[in-house]
């Protein structure tokens, strides 16, 4: 007689019930957020389910944008690009979500706002990676076009022979543009829920979250727009 495999019996080893629960340890997982009993106020579920979401798609983020910058070290592009488009892809899902805290009352936030101690968005790991990884990215890139003896006006003037290189620098001002627009969406965020002229529950003053939009990672990638229509006005 010929054994059949049961795929209803799990093969894996760890705690749940199947093996979808065993690989992807959801007991631990949906265990991390506060439960019904300890609520301060029951949108602590939609509150630490957008932050905890949030840095998962952010650890994933930084992790492809280093990868990226290796493979960009040993002078493989295309792999780097399809990194890098997978990365500002993960800053477009936690933009997004963002829309789900607005539909917190700013008044009963303040309740679980009570909760959150000295904690900051400044302490975010997977923000704080982000920062820590990305200004390789932007060496790696100034490093190829050295070598190919080219500033950024010539590469995009020059865009179709160097068509690698465009893409990528593309992936880098996506990146740049991703991390703003993350940026801008929270500071409405917050500005919608707490104030705009409020401080921060670690003292920083919510007006200097709206300055932050300014800040550029690869600035030479900004500019160089302002030179090329510069130059096309000479023309
Ligand atoms: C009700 C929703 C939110 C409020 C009221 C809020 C509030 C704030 C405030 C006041 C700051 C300034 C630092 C401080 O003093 O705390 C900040 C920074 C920050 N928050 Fe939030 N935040 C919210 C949601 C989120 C979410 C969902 C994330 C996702 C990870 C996040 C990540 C950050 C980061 C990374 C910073 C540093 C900002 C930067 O470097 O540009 N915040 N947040």
């Amino acid at each position: 007689m010929t054994q059949t495999e049961d795929f209803s019996e799990p093969i894996l080893s760890g705690a749940g019930a199947s093996d979808y629960e065993r690989y992807l340890r959801t007991d631990e997982l949906l265990a991390l957020q506060p439960e019904p009993g300890g609520w301060a106020h029951r949108d602590e579920l939609l509150f630490t389910t957008v932050h905890q979401s949030s840095e998962l798609w952010l650890k994933l983020a930084w992790n492809e944008v280093e990868e990226a910058t290796r493979l960009l070290d040993g002078g493989e592009l295309a792999p780097a690009i399809r990194l890098l488009r997978r990365a500002s892809l993960c800053l477009q899902y936690i933009t997004g979500q963002l829309d789900m805290l607005e539909q917190m009352s700013p008044w009963e936030y303040q309740v679980i706002r009570k909760k959150l101690g000295h904690g900051s968005g400044f302490d975010s790991p997977g923000f704080r990676e982000i920062r820590r990884a990305t200004p390789a990215l932007g060496q790696a890139f100034s490093r190829l076009l050295r070598e190919r003896g080219l500033v950024v006006v010539e590469l995009y003037v020059q865009g179709r022979e160097h068509e690698e290189l465009y893409q990528l620098a593309e992936c880098l001002i996506d990146w740049d543009e991703r991390l703003t627009l993350w940026r801008m969406r929270h500071y409405k965020v917050v500005s919608r829920i707490i104030g705009d002229e409020v401080v921060g529950t670690q003292g920083t003053p919510v007006e200097l979250l709206g300055g932050l939009i300014k800040q550029r990672f690869f600035p030479e990638l900004w500019d160089a727009r302002n030179r090329l229509t510069a130059l096309a006005n000479e023309e």
